[in-house]
């Protein structure tokens, strides 16, 4: 994979590539629309992510090049930089403007960009973009930033310059993950754990929709306010800061607080999942995977039922994997309104559910998934090996 990369790179600038770095998409196995509402999240790094290839040059240019996208462009150092439409080079070109707008001086760079993670799946493709950025900006220019403010960095740009007021997960599992690890991560004090992931005798199927995931960002943005909203009601009587810093038993005394029923499921929602991710936790630690099963289907009926975020195409995959008993449990992953859901399966039976989900899902909404088993990879870094040439 490296050495093509170079032979693209070469093809595509004349010289070859300075360094190149990597960094994965994210799966969020329990915890969902949890990490802006300041609760517990359990994401993982997967296999699949983006690659920068990165050359210095002296023409006092940005290129950004992508072996995904026909969309090119060149774009000078001090020009002022601005998002242009929907282009996939807004999201490097804000990476590389919140170093310039916090003093970093940069100089001409072209920049080649290969991603494996299938697009617009929910699988952070934007944060694993951000994170390739800022983590090779970072180390070419020896900015100084740690990880932790490079996360922070590329959410600043997804909110900011992007528009999309997401919260820190994607880009904290793509920059922190470990190989077989999930992070247990506080969303409000930014604690993490990362927990041996040891799926016993399952796997993780990755099962995407291959549904374009139209007005995703509105509806994301939207759901964000509405639990702004509750959070204000209930602060009239609550000295909280965030939905999770209260449980199930305290939210039900207090949720007549939240007029509005479409607020209130909500906020029902974040309150519940949060505390099924304690659960989860301790699932996990005594491989208790039946059981962590059965908390992935309850956080997938509330996110349909209650924060409306499904749709007939996730239903249908988790329908699916309900009726087969080599599944341990399913649920929708990342933002929703299309994208990818996940199941545990067990080992042997990947195959047969493989095939079973394709064919249940072909039938019920007329084009086919695609199905991944997944490894659980590292977080970002630099690829190492030496290229021959
Ligand atoms: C998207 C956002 C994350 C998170 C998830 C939902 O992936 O980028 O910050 O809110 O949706 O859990």
């Amino acid at each position: 994979m490296k050495a093509d990369l170079q032979q693209q790179f070469f093809e595509q600038y004349g010289k070859h590539a300075d360094e190149t770095f990597f960094s994965p998409g994210r799966v969020n196995l329990i915890g969902e629309h949890i990490d802006y509402n300041g609760g517990l999240v359990m994401p993982c790094a997967i296999t699949f992510g983006t690659y920068l290839l990165v050359a210095f040059n002296n023409d006092n240019v940005f290129r950004f090049k992508s072996l995904n996208f026909n969309e090119e462009t060149e774009i000078p150092v001090n020009a002022e930089h601005r998002k242009t439409g929907e282009t996939w080079y807004n999201y490097p070109l804000g990476v590389i403007n919140h170093f310039q707008q916090s003093g970093k001086e940069l100089r001409g760079l072209d920049l080649l960009f290969f991603g494996d993670i299938p697009i617009g799946s929910g699988l952070s493709s934007s944060a694993s973009i951000e994170v390739v950025t800022a983590f090779a900006l970072n180390e070419l220019f020896s900015a100084g930033y740690n990880k932790l403010e490079l996360v922070k960095l590329a959410q600043s740009v997804e909110n900011k310059f992007i528009g999309v007021s997401c919260g820190i997960m994607d880009q904290f599992a793509v920059a922190f993950g470990e190989k077989d690890k999930a992070l247990k991560l506080d969303c409000n004090t930014l604690a993490y754990e990362a927990v041996d992931s040891n799926l016993g005798d399952y796997v993780l199927a990755i099962i995407n929709t291959n549904k374009p995931r139209k007005l995703a960002e509105s509806k994301y943005n939207e759901r964000v306010k509405e639990c702004q909203t509750a959070l204000t009601a209930l602060q009239h009587e609550l000295n909280i800061t965030y939905l999770c810093d209260i449980n199930s038993d305290t939210f039900d005394r207090h949720k007549y607080l939240i007029t509005d029923p479409t607020v209130q499921k909500r906020a029902q929602h974040v309150v519940e999942e949060n505390d099924r991710v304690k659960k989860a936790a301790e699932a996990l630690n005594n491989n208790d995977l039946n059981g962590f099963g059965k908390l992935m289907y309850a956080s997938h009926d509330s996110l349909r039922d209650l924060y409306e975020v499904s749709g007939t195409e996730l239903d249908t995959v988790v329908q699916y994997a309900k009726t087969n008993p080599d599944v341990a449990g399913a649920r929708m992953t990342g933002a929703g309104f299309g994208g990818c859901a996940i199941a545990l399966v067990k080992g042997d039976g990947f195959k047969r559910f493989s095939n079973d989900v394709i064919a249940y899902y072909t039938e019920k909404i007329g084009y086919a998934p695609s199905v991944y088993s997944s490894l659980i990879g590292d977080g970002v870094g630099v690829l190492k090996e030496q290229v021959k040439s």
